[in-house]
């Protein structure tokens, strides 16, 4: 599968991401819809955007009972999107059902790419620990919780580009590592911190980059995907 760059839309109205999407004449590039704009929007907007020729990641992260989660991921299915997701927290069945959804609601054989949340990056030791009452580190976490995705079915997981080597270690160098995190060592981390360049996140072996306000905040937001592309896709 080709890298990809994935501009993360998130802008609070369908005028908003619609007023930034026209700035790019030239190309179309991989968008990512998630909770704010999709609330905001709903199936509408992703029509909208899908009509324009984008190919879409819509970031919902799915977690509830399997019989849920596979009604639900038949209506995304249906609206033509490219990739979705869910947290592996719900475990193996419901991310087999996922996947099944997805296969159901087209007719055509085809079905999105389907990738896991492993642990939130907002989410630390201590709170792995304490709250949640799951021992030991974070990367044991994470690993157990790829290798669940992988049993299931899916085809990646998101995580840190730090991260992107011990999925693939556990689950395979085809199972796909999807990363948010992209700055460049010279621009602001914004909330972000733990931090990887495109470049750095293509040497150490992410498939696809999930870059936010480097594009969409960028003085000239065309050319910062265009940078972000030659960098991460060569
Ligand atoms: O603006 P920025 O490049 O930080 O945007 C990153 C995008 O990736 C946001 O939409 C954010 O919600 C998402 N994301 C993340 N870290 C995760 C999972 C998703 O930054 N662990």
């Amino acid at each position: 599968m080709d890298k990809e760059v994935i501009i993360a839309c998130d802008f609070a109205s369908p005028e908003a991401v619609l007023e930034f999407l026209d700035r790019f004449e030239e190309e179309k590039p991989f968008v990512k819809i998630g909770m704010e704009l999709f609330y905001a929007g709903g199936p509408d907007i992703v029509r909208r955007i899908r009509e324009r020729g984008h190919k879409i990641f819509l970031d919902l992260k799915l977690h509830d009972i399997p019989n849920t989660v596979r009604k639900a991921m038949r209506v995304l299915s249906s609206l033509d999107v490219d990739m979705v997701n869910v947290h592996a927290a719900g475990g193996v069945e419901m991310m087999r059902a996922a996947v099944e959804g997805l296969r159901e609601g087209r007719c055509d054989g085809t079905r999105p790419l389907i990738i896991a949340v492993t642990q939130l990056t907002s989410t630390s030791r201590e709170m792995l620990n304490r709250e949640l009452l799951i021992p030991g580190e974070i990367n044991d976490c994470i690993a157990q919780y790829a290798r669940n995705a992988c049993e299931a079915g899916l085809d990646g997981v998101v995580c840190s580009p730090l991260e992107a080597a011990l999925v693939k270690e556990a689950c395979g160098s085809g199972f796909m590592a999807v990363t948010p995190g992209i700055r460049y060592p010279d621009a602001a981390k914004d909330d972000q911190s733990r931090i990887t360049s495109p470049a750095d996140a293509r040497r150490i072996g992410s498939d696809f980059i999930v870059v936010g306000r480097p594009i969409t905040a960028a003085p000239d937001p065309v050319a910062a995907y265009r940078r972000c592309k030659a960098d991460f896709c060569g």
